[in-house]
């Protein structure tokens, strides 16, 4: 058989220091490796596989769409682009939206946005507050958007126009405010930051920050849209609408999709200012529409948040037992158990043993993403195997 780590190790770029177990096929909340052993995956491609793999409706919608029309350049309209800005209006509190291939495109594009807002309305602000702990992509600006030195270090110089607070603290946001202040972009909870959530008044107050000043309030719902963490968008908790929000991950079941969306107020490009070749192509949409509209149709969100309540329960039972974890956190189903110890690397390399996919979010934090259409009997399998591997340490 060939040995595709080592085929890895000597031609993909060095990037990534993978799990070592190579996937090739999956179904609903499993995957399966080149040997024929099963996995139940907590990890759901870092939130994207919001159906599961190869869900029925996913697959129909692709193979479909791919026997009709795959791509046309967007000089023209097509129709499953327009039906899945459709839904995804009708079912938002923003009024327009722009397709891409990724959340940092997302993010890219609410960067420019905020910029042509700040040019015309805020006498060319410019700057973007983001918060310390954040992530918000790989491309430079939202790499210099980002609050994590060891994404920003290898870059320097990164563009100018970000200025960072810290996370969950408003007083923060307002002191790092000045006239050349055109956003604030934030998580409503910090996915790759280690799952870190906010207070609850925490969004409020800088919606109102924003709306003293007349900035604009981007939310980066890369991670937490799309029913993630028990609503559709992570801004309905939160009793905030947001000017501008981006979506990628689950919105198209697997599928690359980025999507940045905004109030009317707020939609200030015109034609020529911002583009895209493949964003939002017939293929890519017909699937987004599929896996949203499933979405919706079932309910998902409220079953995830009931779905997230039943895995809180089991990993407090945990937290209980095992005095190396510290705390649980997130909401629905992107939650973190916080670990005293950098051992989250370790348990991992355990879980992947008992045929369990979790994913080491921080050194000393793991976090759990399943697909958000898991079954409670799959919770309990996870809870099972964290039980027995962490039995371990004791
Ligand atoms: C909150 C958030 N923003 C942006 C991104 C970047 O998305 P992508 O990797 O699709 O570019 C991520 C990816 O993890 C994310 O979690």
């Amino acid at each position: 058989m060939e040995n595709w780590p080592e085929l890895e190790q000597k031609l993909y770029m060095r990037i990534i220091k993978r799990c070592p177990v190579t996937l090739v096929r999956g179904k609903g909340a499993r995957v399966w490796d080149v040997e024929g052993k099963e996995y139940l995956d907590f990890v759901a491609g870092s939130a994207v596989n919001s159906l599961g793999h190869c869900h029925p409706v996913v697959v129909k919608a692709l193979t479909e769409q791919a026997k009709t029309l795959i791509h046309t350049s967007n000089l023209f309209y097509t129709v499953p682009q327009l039906q899945l800005a459709r839904l995804l209006i009708e079912n938002s509190c923003l009024n327009r939206v722009f397709f891409c291939n990724s959340g940092a495109e997302a993010n890219e594009g609410a960067i420019k946005l905020a910029r042509r807002y700040g040019k015309l309305y805020l006498g060319g602000a410019y700057e973007i507050i983001t918060t310390r702990g954040s992530f918000h992509g790989r491309t430079l600006a939202t790499v210099a958007a980002t609050g994590q030195d060891k994404h920003q270090q290898p870059y320097i110089p990164l563009p100018d126009g970000f200025v960072q607070a810290d996370y969950d603290d408003s007083k923060a946001v307002q002191a790092a405010t000045s006239n050349r202040t055109c956003a604030i972009m934030v998580e409503p909870i910090q996915g790759e930051g280690g799952v870190n959530v906010p207070h609850d008044g925490y969004l409020r107050e800088i919606r109102a920050w924003c709306d003293e000043k007349g900035i604009l309030l981007i939310l980066d719902e890369i991670q937490t849209g799309i029913g993630r963490i028990g609503s559709l968008f992570g801004y309905q908790q939160y009793g905030v609408e947001p000017d501008i929000m981006t979506l990628a991950k689950g919105l198209a079941g697997g599928v690359p999709i980025g999507a940045l969306l905004a109030k009317e107020r707020a939609s200030v490009f015109v034609p020529g200012d911002h583009g895209s070749t493949f964003g939002g192509n017939p293929l890519v949409c017909a699937v987004g529409m599929a896996t949203l509209k499933f979405i919706i149709d079932n309910g998902i969100p409220a079953k995830v948040k009931k779905l997230g309540q039943y895995f809180v329960a089991g990993l407090e039972n945990l937290k209980a037992k095992f005095g190396f974890i510290t705390e649980i956190r997130g909401r629905g189903l992107l939650l973190a158990l916080g670990l005293t110890e950098n051992i989250a690397g370790e348990l991992v390399l355990a879980c992947l043993k008992e045929g369990l996919l979790v994913n080491p979010v921080k050194p000393n934090a793991l976090r759990f993403m399943p697909p958000l259409i898991i079954s409670e009997k799959d919770i309990d399998e996870a809870l099972s195997i964290l039980e027995k591997v962490m039995a371990r340490r004791l």
